[in-house]
Protein backbone atom coordinates (compact mmCIF):
# COMPACT_ATOMS: atom_id res chain seq x y z
CA UNK A 1 0.00 0.00 0.00
CA UNK A 2 3.08 2.22 0.76
CA UNK A 3 6.17 3.09 -0.59
CA UNK A 4 8.63 4.59 2.32
CA UNK A 5 10.67 6.42 -0.62
CA UNK A 6 7.04 8.17 -2.05
CA UNK A 7 5.54 9.42 1.00
CA UNK A 8 3.09 12.93 0.22
CA UNK A 9 0.64 15.25 1.17
CA UNK A 10 -1.80 14.63 -1.44
CA UNK A 11 -4.47 17.43 -0.45
CA UNK A 12 -5.14 19.71 2.05
CA UNK A 13 -8.65 21.36 2.94
CA UNK A 14 -10.12 23.19 4.79
CA UNK A 15 -12.94 21.03 5.96
CA UNK A 16 -15.32 22.65 8.53
CA UNK A 17 -17.54 20.65 10.50
CA UNK A 18 -20.96 22.12 10.95
CA UNK A 19 -23.02 19.04 12.11
CA UNK A 20 -25.64 20.50 10.16
CA UNK A 21 -24.61 19.33 7.04
CA UNK A 22 -24.24 15.51 8.13
CA UNK A 23 -27.71 16.44 9.03
CA UNK A 24 -28.63 17.94 5.86
CA UNK A 25 -27.47 14.57 3.82
CA UNK A 26 -29.53 11.80 6.28
CA UNK A 27 -26.78 9.64 6.44
CA UNK A 28 -28.00 6.36 7.60
CA UNK A 29 -25.11 7.01 10.64
CA UNK A 30 -26.84 9.78 11.62
CA UNK A 31 -30.44 9.27 13.50
CA UNK A 32 -32.33 12.37 13.50
CA UNK A 33 -33.88 13.11 9.93
CA UNK A 34 -34.13 16.21 7.81
CA UNK A 35 -35.43 18.01 5.00
CA UNK A 36 -31.84 18.81 3.91
CA UNK A 37 -30.40 23.04 4.41
CA UNK A 38 -27.06 23.82 3.61
CA UNK A 39 -26.66 22.86 -0.19
CA UNK A 40 -24.43 24.95 -0.83
CA UNK A 41 -22.14 23.67 1.37
CA UNK A 42 -22.80 20.05 0.80
CA UNK A 43 -22.48 20.22 -2.81
CA UNK A 44 -19.04 21.83 -1.87
CA UNK A 45 -17.97 18.44 -0.39
CA UNK A 46 -19.35 16.52 -3.02
CA UNK A 47 -17.01 18.49 -5.24
CA UNK A 48 -14.03 18.02 -2.94
CA UNK A 49 -15.29 13.94 -3.11
CA UNK A 50 -14.98 14.16 -7.08
CA UNK A 51 -11.51 15.67 -6.37
CA UNK A 52 -10.44 13.56 -4.04
CA UNK A 53 -11.52 10.25 -6.32
CA UNK A 54 -9.21 11.49 -9.10
CA UNK A 55 -5.90 10.65 -6.60
CA UNK A 56 -5.32 7.73 -4.66
CA UNK A 57 -5.16 8.25 -1.15
CA UNK A 58 -4.00 5.91 1.74
CA UNK A 59 -5.18 8.03 5.06
CA UNK A 60 -6.95 11.16 6.18
CA UNK A 61 -5.58 13.60 8.90
CA UNK A 62 -8.10 15.67 10.42
CA UNK A 63 -7.13 18.54 13.43
CA UNK A 64 -10.26 19.28 15.13
CA UNK A 65 -11.27 22.31 17.08
CA UNK A 66 -13.22 19.98 19.25
CA UNK A 67 -10.66 17.88 21.16
CA UNK A 68 -9.73 20.37 23.04
CA UNK A 69 -6.69 19.19 24.73
CA UNK A 70 -4.97 21.74 27.96
CA UNK A 71 -1.44 20.86 27.39
CA UNK A 72 -0.17 19.95 24.39
CA UNK A 73 -1.02 17.65 21.51
CA UNK A 74 -2.78 14.56 21.56
CA UNK A 75 -3.28 11.83 18.86
CA UNK A 76 -5.62 8.73 18.50
CA UNK A 77 -3.70 5.78 19.77
CA UNK A 78 -5.98 3.06 19.43
CA UNK A 79 -6.42 0.94 16.09
CA UNK A 80 -10.44 1.19 15.91
CA UNK A 81 -13.17 3.09 17.91
CA UNK A 82 -16.80 2.49 17.87
CA UNK A 83 -19.50 4.32 19.77
CA UNK A 84 -22.09 7.24 19.23
CA UNK A 85 -21.23 11.06 19.05
CA UNK A 86 -23.66 13.58 20.68
CA UNK A 87 -23.26 16.78 19.63
CA UNK A 88 -23.35 18.66 22.81
CA UNK A 89 -24.73 22.08 21.44
CA UNK A 90 -27.42 20.37 18.85
CA UNK A 91 -27.52 16.74 20.20
CA UNK A 92 -31.15 17.61 18.11
CA UNK A 93 -29.17 17.81 14.60
CA UNK A 94 -26.21 15.13 15.51
CA UNK A 95 -26.45 11.42 16.96
CA UNK A 96 -23.91 9.56 15.06
CA UNK A 97 -22.83 6.23 15.30
CA UNK A 98 -19.65 5.73 14.42
CA UNK A 99 -16.96 3.32 13.52
CA UNK A 100 -13.49 4.50 12.84
CA UNK A 101 -9.74 2.99 12.10
CA UNK A 102 -6.83 4.55 12.76
CA UNK A 103 -3.45 4.34 10.96
CA UNK A 104 -1.95 4.34 14.81
CA UNK A 105 1.46 4.14 13.13
CA UNK A 106 1.73 7.25 11.49
CA UNK A 107 0.13 8.77 14.20
CA UNK A 108 3.10 7.74 16.11
CA UNK A 109 5.35 9.10 13.66
CA UNK A 110 3.80 12.62 13.90
CA UNK A 111 3.71 12.17 17.55
CA UNK A 112 8.00 11.70 17.55
CA UNK A 113 8.06 14.80 14.87
CA UNK A 114 6.28 16.74 17.23
CA UNK A 115 8.09 15.75 19.97
CA UNK A 116 11.62 16.37 17.94
CA UNK A 117 10.22 19.38 17.08
CA UNK A 118 10.31 20.89 20.93
CA UNK A 119 6.37 20.12 21.34
CA UNK A 120 4.47 18.58 23.94
CA UNK A 121 2.96 15.46 22.08
CA UNK A 122 1.37 12.28 23.25
CA UNK A 123 -0.93 9.40 22.40
CA UNK A 124 -4.30 8.89 23.40
CA UNK A 125 -4.32 4.86 24.40
CA UNK A 126 -8.21 4.68 26.06
CA UNK A 127 -9.92 2.26 23.62
CA UNK A 128 -13.41 3.76 25.24
CA UNK A 129 -12.46 7.76 24.56
CA UNK A 130 -15.39 9.02 22.35
CA UNK A 131 -14.05 10.84 19.47
CA UNK A 132 -15.06 14.54 18.92
CA UNK A 133 -17.83 15.29 16.19
CA UNK A 134 -15.70 17.85 14.53
CA UNK A 135 -13.01 14.75 13.79
CA UNK A 136 -15.87 12.82 12.77
CA UNK A 137 -17.73 15.48 10.87
CA UNK A 138 -15.19 16.83 8.67
CA UNK A 139 -13.96 12.82 8.18
CA UNK A 140 -17.30 11.69 6.86
CA UNK A 141 -17.99 14.63 5.03
CA UNK A 142 -14.57 14.14 3.04
CA UNK A 143 -14.73 10.01 2.86
CA UNK A 144 -18.33 8.76 3.61
CA UNK A 145 -17.12 5.68 2.52
CA UNK A 146 -15.07 5.55 6.19
CA UNK A 147 -13.26 3.21 3.49
CA UNK A 148 -9.63 4.97 5.01
CA UNK A 149 -7.88 5.09 8.19
CA UNK A 150 -7.35 8.48 9.87
CA UNK A 151 -5.55 10.44 12.12
CA UNK A 152 -6.91 12.36 14.56
CA UNK A 153 -5.28 15.51 16.41
CA UNK A 154 -6.15 17.63 19.25
CA UNK A 155 -6.30 21.05 19.31
CA UNK A 156 -3.57 22.21 22.06
CA UNK A 157 -4.72 25.11 24.24
CA UNK A 158 -2.20 27.10 23.71
CA UNK A 159 -3.95 30.02 21.56
CA UNK A 160 -6.09 30.29 25.06
CA UNK A 161 -3.58 30.13 27.85
CA UNK A 162 -0.52 32.19 25.86
CA UNK A 163 -1.50 33.77 22.79
CA UNK A 164 -2.69 33.59 19.30
CA UNK A 165 1.13 34.06 18.33
CA UNK A 166 2.65 31.41 20.76
CA UNK A 167 0.03 29.32 19.60
CA UNK A 168 0.48 29.75 15.82
CA UNK A 169 4.22 29.55 16.45
CA UNK A 170 3.30 25.77 17.81
CA UNK A 171 1.01 25.14 14.88
CA UNK A 172 3.60 25.87 12.47
CA UNK A 173 6.46 23.72 14.37
CA UNK A 174 3.12 20.99 14.00
CA UNK A 175 2.97 21.30 9.99
CA UNK A 176 6.34 20.86 9.71
CA UNK A 177 6.27 17.96 11.89
CA UNK A 178 3.04 16.25 9.90
CA UNK A 179 4.79 16.94 6.47
CA UNK A 180 8.03 15.45 7.46
CA UNK A 181 6.07 12.12 9.47
CA UNK A 182 3.64 11.45 6.53
CA UNK A 183 7.19 11.73 3.51
CA UNK A 184 9.22 9.38 5.59
CA UNK A 185 6.08 6.79 6.45
CA UNK A 186 5.49 6.49 2.54
CA UNK A 187 1.26 7.18 3.06
CA UNK A 188 -0.34 9.55 0.60
CA UNK A 189 -2.46 11.66 3.00
CA UNK A 190 -4.84 13.83 3.26
CA UNK A 191 -4.98 16.34 5.46
CA UNK A 192 -8.22 18.22 6.92
CA UNK A 193 -8.26 21.34 9.30
CA UNK A 194 -11.31 21.29 10.39
CA UNK A 195 -12.33 24.61 11.71
CA UNK A 196 -14.56 27.09 10.09
CA UNK A 197 -13.73 30.90 9.66
CA UNK A 198 -15.80 33.76 11.31
CA UNK A 199 -17.57 32.12 14.27
CA UNK A 200 -19.73 34.71 15.45
CA UNK A 201 -23.01 32.24 15.99
CA UNK A 202 -27.21 32.90 16.41
CA UNK A 203 -28.08 32.26 20.17
CA UNK A 204 -31.92 30.89 18.93
CA UNK A 205 -32.24 27.76 16.37
CA UNK A 206 -35.72 28.30 14.17
CA UNK A 207 -38.52 25.51 14.61
CA UNK A 208 -37.29 23.89 11.50
CA UNK A 209 -33.19 23.89 11.56
CA UNK A 210 -33.27 23.28 7.70
CA UNK A 211 -35.50 26.32 7.00
CA UNK A 212 -32.87 27.99 4.93
CA UNK A 213 -34.87 31.13 5.40
CA UNK A 214 -33.20 31.98 8.51
CA UNK A 215 -29.69 31.67 7.53
CA UNK A 216 -27.63 34.04 6.66
CA UNK A 217 -23.64 35.88 7.41
CA UNK A 218 -23.94 37.03 11.39
CA UNK A 219 -22.37 40.53 10.79
CA UNK A 220 -21.42 42.58 7.64
CA UNK A 221 -17.84 42.79 9.11
CA UNK A 222 -17.56 39.48 9.97
CA UNK A 223 -18.40 38.35 5.74
CA UNK A 224 -15.98 41.01 4.81
CA UNK A 225 -13.03 39.02 6.85
CA UNK A 226 -14.07 35.86 5.23
CA UNK A 227 -13.41 37.54 1.81
CA UNK A 228 -10.51 38.71 2.68
CA UNK A 229 -9.20 35.64 4.16
CA UNK A 230 -10.37 33.52 0.65
CA UNK A 231 -8.95 36.03 -1.14
CA UNK A 232 -5.76 35.81 0.27
CA UNK A 233 -6.12 31.90 -0.05
CA UNK A 234 -7.13 32.06 -3.65
CA UNK A 235 -4.08 34.50 -4.65
CA UNK A 236 -1.61 32.35 -2.57
CA UNK A 237 -0.56 34.49 -0.20
CA UNK A 238 -0.98 32.15 2.83
CA UNK A 239 2.43 33.51 4.70
CA UNK A 240 0.66 37.02 5.08
CA UNK A 241 -3.15 34.85 5.90
CA UNK A 242 -0.77 33.59 8.45
CA UNK A 243 0.70 36.78 9.80
CA UNK A 244 -3.22 38.48 9.51
CA UNK A 245 -4.28 35.44 11.46
CA UNK A 246 -4.49 37.07 14.71
CA UNK A 247 -6.26 39.60 13.57
CA UNK A 248 -8.80 37.82 11.99
CA UNK A 249 -9.30 35.73 14.72
CA UNK A 250 -10.12 38.05 17.75
CA UNK A 251 -12.47 40.64 15.17
CA UNK A 252 -13.99 38.07 13.93
CA UNK A 253 -14.28 35.53 16.58
CA UNK A 254 -12.60 32.57 14.40
CA UNK A 255 -12.28 29.10 15.21
CA UNK A 256 -8.96 29.58 13.64
CA UNK A 257 -8.20 30.24 16.95
CA UNK A 258 -7.90 26.51 17.39
CA UNK A 259 -4.46 26.20 15.13
CA UNK A 260 -6.05 23.81 12.46
CA UNK A 261 -5.74 26.10 9.86
CA UNK A 262 -2.13 27.48 10.25
CA UNK A 263 -0.99 23.66 10.97
CA UNK A 264 -2.44 22.76 7.86
CA UNK A 265 -0.84 25.92 5.66
CA UNK A 266 2.70 25.01 7.41
CA UNK A 267 2.64 21.32 6.43
CA UNK A 268 1.78 22.50 2.90
CA UNK A 269 4.58 24.85 3.10
CA UNK A 270 2.94 28.00 2.87
CA UNK A 271 1.43 27.55 -0.47
CA UNK A 272 1.72 30.58 -3.05
CA UNK A 273 -0.35 28.40 -5.80
CA UNK A 274 -4.01 29.56 -5.93
CA UNK A 275 -6.66 27.36 -4.09
CA UNK A 276 -9.79 26.14 -5.01
CA UNK A 277 -12.66 27.44 -2.87
CA UNK A 278 -15.31 25.13 -3.56
CA UNK A 279 -17.97 26.25 -1.38
CA UNK A 280 -18.51 29.50 1.04
CA UNK A 281 -21.16 29.41 3.37
CA UNK A 282 -23.08 29.97 6.95
CA UNK A 283 -24.13 28.01 9.37
CA UNK A 284 -26.36 29.36 12.50
CA UNK A 285 -24.53 32.32 10.57
CA UNK A 286 -20.77 31.06 11.40
CA UNK A 287 -18.52 31.51 8.15
CA UNK A 288 -17.81 28.59 6.49
CA UNK A 289 -15.63 27.83 3.09
CA UNK A 290 -14.49 24.21 1.92
CA UNK A 291 -11.08 25.05 0.20
CA UNK A 292 -8.58 22.66 -1.51
CA UNK A 293 -4.84 23.08 -2.02
CA UNK A 294 -3.23 20.75 -4.51
CA UNK A 295 0.45 20.76 -4.10
CA UNK A 296 0.90 19.12 -7.46
CA UNK A 297 0.19 22.75 -8.53
CA UNK A 298 3.06 24.09 -6.98
CA UNK A 299 5.04 21.82 -10.24
CA UNK A 300 2.68 22.38 -12.46
CA UNK A 301 1.22 18.90 -12.75
CA UNK A 302 -1.42 18.70 -10.97
CA UNK A 303 -5.02 20.24 -12.04
CA UNK A 304 -7.80 21.31 -9.49
CA UNK A 305 -11.23 22.38 -10.56
FE1 LIG B 1 -16.87 23.97 15.84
Amino acid sequence: MTDSANGRIVAGLLAPHPPHLVYGDNPPQNEPRSEGGWEVLRWGYERVRQSLATRPFDVIIVHSPHWRTVVGTHLLGVPRFQGLSVDPVFPNLFRYHYDITVDVPLAEAICAAAQEEGLLATMMRNPHFRVDYGTITSAHLTNPAWDKPIVGMSSSGSFFYFSDDYGQDEMIALGRATRKAVEASGRKAVLLASNSLSHRHFTQEPPVPEDMSFEHIYHHGQYLWDMRVLRLMKEGKTRQLVDEMPDFIEQSVSEAKAGCLTWLLSALQFPTYPAAVHAYGTVIGTGNAIVEWDPQRATGAGVSP
